[in-house]
């Protein structure tokens, strides 16, 4: 079977490529090799190396039509992974992201309503963004979605998320599939805009799509070149350079980190499974973690005694908490996650432990943030 994987030389994409080689899949990737992942010399990036000579490999730009034509020559599965994929970053250069991921994917799209080809299935990697903040509880209103939260609470050290019906303080739920779609950056939209774009012409040209919902991704193989996304890649590349840890907001913010291989595990199972045919799956642990544990676990794996700052300061369109119910990706794909946090950043920092120091472009990241008034 031949399986084409878009951005393919990424992360999760190049992760993918050498699980579905091993189960003797035949593989293409089209991507760019992107320098904001792969660095000043992309044909030389790790992440590129593992795949380069064992898949077919075509550079290449989602953005070009031509481009994509001669990558789904043949594909009998398409993975949709190539993406530009910095929250933060998609606030400020929003024409880069919606080209890339919308007009990207409408490019694919066009192809597979307008001319020949043997896709038979379409997985489209989306993101926990389109939710936004996700399901809370209020003790008076019950479910609820809250708003983004207001610059005026922030502000004033005020990082609670407050019912939309009352304005009081609201407690974090699993956000299950159906939860209410809300995204508070362009990143998130852009997301959002590629899984129903996709649904749509996938019913339309009875192809069958899937939509995978990705939590915070992490494991070997993680940019670390990256200052824009992958909040453990940010941190170990600080500690790395002996420089200070900056936390946001006071630390008790949350995400649901979820292993590499487990994502892999997940996005593979739904090749065969027709149950997963037009579905959309979170892809999570169903376990938050808050940003203060993940600084202290990296710092007592790396036995580096960085400082480390909680800063009470914060980004317009950062979402407080979010973790995944996962009840549907158990039910139709029987998928359960293999990594507790804790195996997964020893094998994550044990990774780091191996790779070259790479240079610290976070304060450059965040400069370029708070020029832009979205970072206070
Ligand atoms: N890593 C996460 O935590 C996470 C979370 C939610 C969703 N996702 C989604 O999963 C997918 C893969 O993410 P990742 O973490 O592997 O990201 P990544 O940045 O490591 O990989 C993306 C790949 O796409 C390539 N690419 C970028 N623009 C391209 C273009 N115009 N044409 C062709 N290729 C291009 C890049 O060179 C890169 O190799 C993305 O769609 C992302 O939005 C990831
Ligand atoms: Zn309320």
């Amino acid at each position: 079977m031949n399986v084409l994987i878009t951005g393919g030389a990424g992360f999760i994409g190049s992760s993918l490529s050498l699980k579905l080689i091993e189960l003797g899949y035949h593989v293409t990737v089209l991507d760019n090799l992107s320098k904001q992942i792969h660095g000043e010399f992309p044909e030389k990036s790790e992440l590129f190396m593992r795949i380069k000579d064992k898949v077919e490999f075509i550079r290449g730009d989602v953005r070009s039509k031509e481009d994509l034509r001669g990558a789904l020559n043949g594909a009998d599965v398409v993975f949709h992974l190539a993406a530009e994929t910095g929250t933060g970053q998609s606030m400020y250069e929003i024409n880069r992201y919606v080209e890339v991921n919308i007009n990207g994917t409408a490019n694919l799209l066009d192809i597979l309503a307008n001319e020949s080809n043997c896709v038979k299935k379409l997985i489209v990697a989306s993101s926990r963004a389109v939710y936004g903040e996700g399901k809370y509880l209020c003790q008076t209103h019950g479910e609820v979605y809250p708003n983004p939260r207001l610059e005026e609470h922030l502000s004033m050290g005020d990082f609670n998320v407050k019912c939309p019906k009352c304005g009081e303080n609201v407690e974090v739920l699993s956000t299950s599939e159906d939860s209410m779609i809300q995204p508070s950056s362009i990143y998130g939209f852009t997301k959002y805009g590629q899984e129903s774009m996709c649904m749509i012409m996938g019913k339309a040209l009875q192809i069958p799509v899937v939509v995978l919902r990705y939590q915070n991704v992490y494991g070997p193989g993680q940019s670390l070149k990256n200052p824009y996304t992958g909040i453990l890649s940010i941190f170990s590349t600080r500690i790395k350079n002996g420089n200070e840890i900056n936390i946001f907001e006071d630390g008790f913010e949350s995400r649901d980190f979820v292993y590499i291989d487990d994502v892999v595990d997940a996005t593979y199972r739904t090749i065969k499974s027709e149950q997963a045919n037009y579905q959309v799956f979170n892809v999570g642990t169903g376990v938050s973690t808050t940003v203060s544990t993940v600084a202290a676990k990296l710092i007592e794996n790396y036995q580096t005694p960085v400082n480390v700052n909680i800063s009470r300061q914060y980004r317009i369109g950062d979402i407080r908490h979010n973790y995944a119910d996962m009840a549907n990706a158990f039910e139709k794909l029987s998928f359960i996650p293999k990594f507790s946090f804790e195996d997964g950043i020893k094998h994550f920092t044990d990774w780091v432990n191996k790779q070259e120091i790479q240079e610290d472009n976070y304060e450059k990241a965040m400069l370029e943030m708070k020029e832009k008034g979205l970072y206070k």
